[in-house]
């Protein structure tokens, strides 16, 4: 069993890079946020900020763009709708709508004030974050840790290593422009040190079919090295390359964790997702497997002709 590390700090501070411009959803994020998307009740992020509270943090940054007040007001008290709620004697609503994040969690809102990508987004919450290890989340990708949060697996691992964790997963060769991939050093397992770092490689260059998927555990001086960054893939600063500058100096770790991953920044991804998280949800399982199976018989399934 491995011995964890006692010198390494707990990860309190977690950032929501929240900015992007969720273009493959328009017309739905013309006006709201990607993240605001609800798979089946409720919105990505606020998945995202539940798996973050699962693992111990308690202060939540968001990194916010345009559309930046769905977000905030999702989070925020909501006087009017409780008191209506209140009213009408709907207590179980006005649970959910209270309970939306804990007493003890503080919520920060950063303005990115321009869309220069995911490494300058975090740099954007330097001032709060300061010299502690944090947590960045990508509320795009859901993760589904079954048993065990997928950022409450990583704070373990980072707790164990005492180095930046990056969660990972095999993706299809053909896919590996759309991630950052990683390279490994010779001991390959479930927890793997990380030799090289890409973004977005065409498959015929890329090191491996490993893709970084929307959570890291970072160690602050992330920051030093974005600082020092040039423009990256798509023209914008990236986190990838940032993470693959730290690695002469300090060790990065891959972490192939248990559960599954839905990609809701695309649209089969995000119907999946819906599609499995209706049917466990306590509210229409029932009658969405029903409605499955009878649309099946019905013939739904079969190409139009
Ligand atoms: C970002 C990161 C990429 C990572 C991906 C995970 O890309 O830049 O390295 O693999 O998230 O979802 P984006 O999806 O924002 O293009």
């Amino acid at each position: 069993m491995n011995v964890p590390n006692s010198g390494v700090r707990r990860i309190r501070k977690a950032v929501f890079p929240v900015a992007g411009l969720g273009t493959r959803f328009l017309p739905a994020t013309k006006a709201s946020p990607k993240e605001m998307l609800p798979v089946v009740d409720k919105p990505l992020v606020q998945y995202a900020v539940e798996e973050a509270v699962a693992a111990g943090v308690e202060v939540m940054v968001f990194v916010n763009g345009r559309n930046k007040r769905a977000i905030p007001d999702h989070f925020d008290k909501a006087y009017e709708l409780e008191r209506e709620l209140e009213a009408r004697g709907k207590q179980k609503l006005l649970d959910i709508v209270r309970g939306i994040v804990p007493e003890n969690v503080t919520c920060v809102y950063i303005r990115q004030p321009a869309a220069l990508g995911l490494g300058h987004a975090v740099l954007c919450a330097q001032p709060v974050i300061g010299n502690d290890p944090f947590a960045v989340l990508l509320a795009d990708d859901l993760l589904d840790g079954r048993d065990k949060p997928v950022l409450a697996q990583m704070c373990d691992t980072y707790a164990e290593y005492g180095a930046s964790i990056l969660a990972v997963e095999q993706v299809p060769t053909s896919h590996t422009d759309q991630y950052g991939i990683v390279q490994l050093g010779k001991k390959p397992g479930k927890v793997a040190e990380i030799e090289g770092m890409v973004e977005k490689p065409k498959p015929e260059v890329a090191p491996s079919n490993l893709a970084v998927v929307g959570r890291y555990v970072l160690t602050p001086r992330i920051f030093e090295l974005i600082r020092e960054l040039p423009r990256g893939a798509g023209g914008e600063y990236q986190l990838t390359d940032a993470i693959a500058g730290l690695l002469p100096y300090e060790k990065v770790f891959a972490y192939q964790f248990d559960g599954k991953r839905y990609d809701c920044g695309s649209k089969l991804g995000y119907l999946q997702a819906n599609v499995e998280y209706a049917l466990r949800h306590p509210d229409v399982a029932d009658d969405f497997r029903a409605y499955l199976q009878q649309a099946v018989e019905e013939g739904l399934l079969e190409t139009p002709a």
